[in-house]
C-alpha cells in the first residue's frame, strides 16, 4: 500500500499565532509542513523566509519542513533554510542558473532535494538529475497565491512523472501543490501523486482534523 503524506500549506495558516496553528493542524493527523517562500520576484507575492523556520523549530516543531522556494536566485535561500531547520528543499529550475549544482548544495546541507514544475514547465528537465531528486513537485496551480483552482492537465503529467520515477528505480516523492481538496485528493492519488500539499481547504476549515480526516478516506478507498 502506498504511504501517503499530508502536507498543509501554511500560506493559509495564521500567521499572527503560527506557532499554535501548525501544532494544531500536526495535532489533527499531517505528516508533514509546507513553507511557501515568496519573494515578489519570482512570483508577484511575498510571505516569509529562514527566521520563521527557524522560530518553528525553536517553539518546539520537530515535524518535517518541507520548504517550497518560489525566489530567484535560489542558492543563498537554501543555505540559510538549511541552517534554520528545513528538511526537504524544492526549487523551480526556471530559478537556477545551474540546477544541477542547487541540487547537490541541499544535499550537501543535508536536507532531501526536489524540483518543482510549474503547469507549463516541460518534464524535460527531470532526464538529467533524476539522480539527484528526493522529490518532484508538480504545480497543480500557477505560483503565488492559495487558494486557486486545481489545473486538470496536471493528471496527465502527474502520471507522465510516476512512469518516469517508476523507470528510474528510485525512492522519488511525487508530490502535487494548488488545489488540492477532499473532493478530488482520490483521483490525484489515482494519477500518481503520493504527497499531497493542501492549504485553504485545511485551514479554511474550523476543524482540521475533519478535512485530514476526509483526505484519508478519500485515499483509503
Ligand atoms: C502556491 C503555493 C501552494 C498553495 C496551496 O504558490 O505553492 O502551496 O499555497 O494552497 P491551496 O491548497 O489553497 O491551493
Ligand atoms: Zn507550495
Amino acid at each position: 500500500m502506498t504511504d501517503y503524506l499530508i502536507a498543509p500549506s501554511i500560506l493559509s495558516a495564521d500567521f499572527a499565532r503560527l506557532g499554535e496553528d501548525v501544532e494544531k493542524v500536526l495535532d489533527a493527523g499531517a505528516d508533514v509542513v509546507h513553507f511557501d517562500v515568496m519573494d515578489n520576484h519570482y512570483v508577484p507575492n511575498l510571505t516569509i523566509g529562514p527566521m520563521v523556520c527557524k522560530a518553528l523549530r525553536d517553539y518546539g516543531i520537530t515535524a518535517p519542513i518541507d520548504v517550497h522556494l518560489m525566489v530567484k536566485p535560489v542558492d543563498t535561500m537554501i543555505v540559510e533554510f538549511a541552517k534554520a531547520g528545513a528538511s526537504i528543499i524544492t526549487f523551480h529550475p526556471e530559478a537556477s542558473d545551474h540546477v544541477d549544482r542547487s541540487l547537490q548544495l541541499i544535499k550537501e546541507h543535508g536536507c532531501k532535494a526536489g524540483l518543482v514544475l510549474n503547469p507549463a514547465t516541460s518534464l524535460e528537465v527531470l532526464t538529467h538529475v533524476m539522480d539527484k531528486l528526493d522529490v518532484v513537485l508538480l504545480m497543480s496551480v500557477n505560483p503565488g497565491f492559495g487558494g486557486q483552482s486545481f489545473i486538470p492537465h496536471t493528471l496527465e503529467k502527474l502520471r507522465q512523472v510516476k512512469k518516469l520515477i517508476t523507470t528510474s528505480g528510485r525512492d522519488i516523492r511525487l508530490q502535487v501543490d494548488g488545489g488540492v481538496k477532499t473532493d478530488n485528493i482520490k483521483e490525484i492519488a489515482e494519477a500518481g501523486a503520493d504527497m499531497f500539499v493542501s492549504g485553504s481547504a485545511i485551514f479554511n476549515q474550523p476543524d482540521y482534523k475533519v478535512v485530514i480526516d476526509k483526505m484519508r478516506g478519500e485515499l483509503a478507498n
